[in-house]
């Protein structure tokens, strides 16, 4: 069983975040694989049970290329209902994008039939950080790569 993460950055604070999501999904005992955007193939969506999406806040929303990444997996439309989904993003400040960014990335797993958990305790949607993650937003990334890998394996049994 494995959880791919994407994720862009271009100046490194979504990729701290990425470190720490495949870190959580590997304390889960799942393999995590961890790739930017540019790296990471579209045919390894159908390899995979999860997929974990990572993009800095540009203008309220993703990045162009992880949108484009987005775009490409219509290849898969209809064939990746079994996948578990999540997001997490970086931006430049508290509630100026955050959680519309996070709800795109989700939006589109949703699109593709994947399944989504949310948080009742706290990053309901998925973790955000004001630029470079600290102590805390780590710890939220490798709880939300856990909590996917946890319903991965409920799922896969
Ligand atoms: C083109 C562009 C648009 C941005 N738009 C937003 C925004 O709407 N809201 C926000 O909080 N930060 C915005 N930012 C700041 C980035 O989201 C922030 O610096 C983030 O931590 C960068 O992540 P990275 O280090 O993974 O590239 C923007 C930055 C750029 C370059």
């Amino acid at each position: 069983m494995k959880v791919l993460v994407v994720f862009d950055s271009h100046t490194g604070n979504t990729g701290l975040m990425a470190e720490a999501v495949a870190q959580g999904v590997r304390d889960s005992g799942i393999k995590a694989v961890l790739k930017t955007v540019d790296e990471a193939s579209i045919d390894e969506l159908p390899q995979v049970q999860g997929v974990i999406l990572g993009s800095p806040v540009y203008y309220g929303l993703p990045t162009g290329k992880i949108k484009t990444w987005i775009d490409e997996s219509v290849k898969y439309h209809g064939k990746l209902t079994h996948l578990v989904g999540g997001a997490f993003c970086s931006a430049g400040g508290i509630h100026t994008g955050s959680e519309t960014t996070i709800l795109a990335l989700l939006q589109a797993c949703l699109v593709h039939g994947m399944i989504i958990q949310g948080n009742p305790h706290g990053s309901h949607y998925g973790v955000a950080s004001k630029g470079a993650p600290g102590e805390k937003e780590i710890e939220n990334c490798k709880k939300l790569g856990s909590r996917v890998a946890e319903l991965v394996k409920k799922l896969n049994p």
